[in-house]
Order: structure tokens, then C-alpha cells, then sequence
């Protein structure tokens, strides 16, 4: 809730703002909950430098230098450029996860787990004679660091990008609208139970993922044994990537590949279904485990935002829809304006 009296705070000025750092801590904030046990405050300094350094990292890590180590780390090892950052920026990182570590232990309480963290501990603890099951305190801290980088920047661009094609085609966001007056009303807010009698809401959402195409190439891979696939031999140690951007925009599964058209996922009845190229997730023994609680933030974030508020460009502005970054991609800075509904 802070987060939209954080907005309604703008759309009483009614200037535009970049709504980025808002969303960003609403995200890192969900997340946090489940991984910390509590949500940071969004004037906490620690709290923004942590969001800061990991959007830094994933925009650096996308450029052709930071690439190019991942090509020759014993090349670019001695020499400068944004692999650097990226270290120095993963060393804060987990300085700052290690300290949330230690509090955890301090006072945790077998009987009582409140997070993530307490619960890990717990199976440090229960196997703590079993060296090669892997739990210890340095695996606890880079477990953490995961789950908080992947589920917080994608959701955030995610919205980003859903903020975009609303104000882009303002037809589509009066739709959402019109769907959210109908099912929820303007007084209550929304909640997991209204989805199944939204479809429109939920094609809007599910477009946005299959345009936004997050992680155009997924993230590397790599084979630990030798194996055959689709008969093609892959030795152990071959770094793989699978090109999720291919099927999301693949011609022969996509009636408009190219453009933004949420009827892709709505049948000759307005009902909503899900198409077998839908592939943002990923596929298989690795695809995004946080998949369940992306869809949750996203239709909970995305009918709230619209329920209360209507979105528009700054004036004079148009929304830009080219992404920047190449690993991971994302909405360039842009603002906007809110009116209350
Ligand atoms: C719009 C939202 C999201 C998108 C598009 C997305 C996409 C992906 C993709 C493509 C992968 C790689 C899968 C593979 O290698 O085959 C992945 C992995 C992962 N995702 Fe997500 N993700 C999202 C949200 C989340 C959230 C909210 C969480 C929080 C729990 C999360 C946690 C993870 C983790 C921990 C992995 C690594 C899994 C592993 O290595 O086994 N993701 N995600």
C-alpha cells in the first residue's frame, strides 16, 4: 500500500516522474519478505544502494566488454573494463547479504522459521555431517543473492514495460480498466481470486511478457555431462544458450509476432488460454522457478496500478518501446504522468 500513496503523491502534483525507484522497491520488497522476512523502507539507504548495484551490475553485464570476458576470463582478467564493476559491485552485494546472514543467526529459532534464510539455516544445520549436500553459510549467501536479483529486476521491467504499452495504446489500458470496474469494482482492492474472470487483464499481462522478452538468449548454461540433443552431440563443459527470443516471436506460432496484440491470447470467445510458444519462463529442470509468484506480482501490481490510477505520457512525449541492455533487456528512463481514478 505505501507504495501507491507513494504514487498518489504524484498524481496530486500531476507532474510526470520516472516511476522506476517505485517499482523497483515495491518488487525488491515482495521478494524481500519471503527471503528476509521483512520489507525495507523505501528511504532506507542501504536498502536503494543494494537495488542500485544489482541494476548496475545486470545493465553492465550486457555490454560487449563484460561479454567478451565471459568469452576470455584469463584475457580480461588483467585488464579494465565493466567485468571490474561488476566484481566490486557483487562483493557489496553479498557484504551486505552476509550481515542480514548473521542477524538471521543471532536469533533464530528452530521451532520458529521466518524466511527463507531461517529456513536454510535450518538445513545447514540438519546436514551438517553431510559435506556434499552443499549447505553452508557461502551458498546461503549466493542462494540468497539469486533469488533476490532475478525476482526483482524482472518484475520490475516487466511492469516497466506494461506501463509503456498502456500509455502507447490507451485503448488497451481502458479495456483493463473497464474489466477492472466490472469484476473488482473501485473500492476494494484486488486479489489472486479475481483473475480467473479477467481475461482481457490476464492477455494484456501475458502479451507484455511475450513483446518485453526479458532474457532474449536465457541464461548460459552449461553441460555437465555428455550428451545428445536432437542429435547433436554436446560435450561436457559446452556453455549453452537457448534463444527463448526465437519462439516468442517465431512467425508460425504468432499470428502478429511484431506488434503488441493481447488477442493472441484470447480465444473466438474472449476466453483466455495459454499458447504452447509462450516460453519467457523457459522450459525444463531449470526454467525460472519463480514463475507462480511473477504471474501473482504482476496481475496484483498491474490491476492495482489501474484500478487507482490512469497513465499517460509527460506531455509532449511519446513512449519509447525499444529496450536497452542485450543480456537482459529493459525499458529506457521514461516518465509519466498519473491521474487518480
Ligand atoms: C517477469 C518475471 C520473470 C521472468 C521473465 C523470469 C525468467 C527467467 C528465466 C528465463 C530463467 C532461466 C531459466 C533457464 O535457465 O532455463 C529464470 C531463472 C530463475 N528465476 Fe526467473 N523470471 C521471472 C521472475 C522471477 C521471480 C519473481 C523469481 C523469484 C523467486 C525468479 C527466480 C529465478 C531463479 C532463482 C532462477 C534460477 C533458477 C535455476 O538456476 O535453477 N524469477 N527466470
Amino acid at each position: 500500500m505505501a507504495d501507491f500513496c507513494k504514487i498518489a503523491e504524484f498524481s496530486l502534483t500531476g507532474g510526470p516522474f520516472n516511476p522506476h525507484v517505485i517499482i523497483n522497491n515495491a518488487a525488491a520488497n515482495v521478494i524481500g519478505s519471503l527471503v528476509f522476512g521483512k520489507r525495507f523502507d523505501y528511504d532506507d539507504i542501504d536498502f536503494q544502494n543494494l537495488l542500485q548495484l544489482s541494476q548496475e551490475s545486470i545493465l553492465l553485464a550486457g555490454t560487449p566488454l563484460a561479454q567478451m570476458y565471459d568469452i576470455f576470463p584469463w584475457l580480461f582478467k588483467c585488464l579494465p573494463g565493466p567485468h571490474n564493476i561488476i566484481f566490486s559491485n557483487y562483493a557489496r552485494l553479498i557484504f551486505f547479504l552476509r550481515k542480514e546472514i548473521e542477524k538471521h543467526k543471532r536469533d533464530w529459532d528452530p521451532f520458529n522459521h521466518r524466511d527463507f534464510i531461517d529456513t536454510y539455516i535450518a538445513e545447514i544445520d540438519k546436514r551438517k555431517n553431510d559435506i556434499e549436500a552443499g549447505f553452508n553459510s557461502e551458498n546461503l549467501a549466493f542462494c540468497t543473492l539469486d533469488l533476490f536479483e532475478a525476482g526483482t529486476e524482472t518484475v520490475t521491467n516487466t511492469l516497466r514495460f506494461a506501463l509503456l504499452y498502456m500509455m502507447k495504446y490507451s485503448e488497451v489500458q481502458e479495456k483493463v480498466q473497464d474489466e477492472i470496474e466490472r469484476v473488482i469494482g473501485l473500492s476494494r482492492p484486488p486479489c489472486m481470486t479475481d483473475k480467473i474472470n479477467m481475461p482481457y487483464t490476464e492477455a494484456v499481462i501475458h502479451e507484455t511478457l511475450r513483446v518485453a522478452n526479458l532474457i532474449p538468449l536465457n541464461i548460459s548454461r552449461m553441460a555437465s555431462k555428455d550428451t545428445t540433443v536432437g542429435g547433436y552431440f554436446i560435450p561436457q563443459g559446452t556453455v549453452l544458450n537457448t534463444n527463448l527470443s526465437s519462439v516468442l516471436n517465431d512467425k508460425t506460432e504468432w499470428e502478429k509476432p511484431d506488434m503488441f496484440y493481447p488477442q493472441h491470447f484470447l480465444n473466438e470467445h474472449g476466453h483466455f488460454f495459454k499458447r504452447q510458444a509462450f516460453f519467457p519462463f523457459s522450459a525444463g529442470k531449470r526454467m525460472c522457478l519463480g514463475e507462480q509468484l511473477a504471474h501473482m506480482e504482476l496481475f496484483l501490481f498491474f490491476t492495482s496500478l489501474l484500478q487507482r490510477f490512469t497513465i499517460s505520457p509527460a506531455p509532449g512525449e511519446q513512449p519509447i518501446l525499444e529496450p536497452q541492455g542485450s543480456a537482459i533487456l529493459s525499458p529506457k528512463p521514461f516518465k509519466i504522468c498519473v491521474t487518480s481514478r
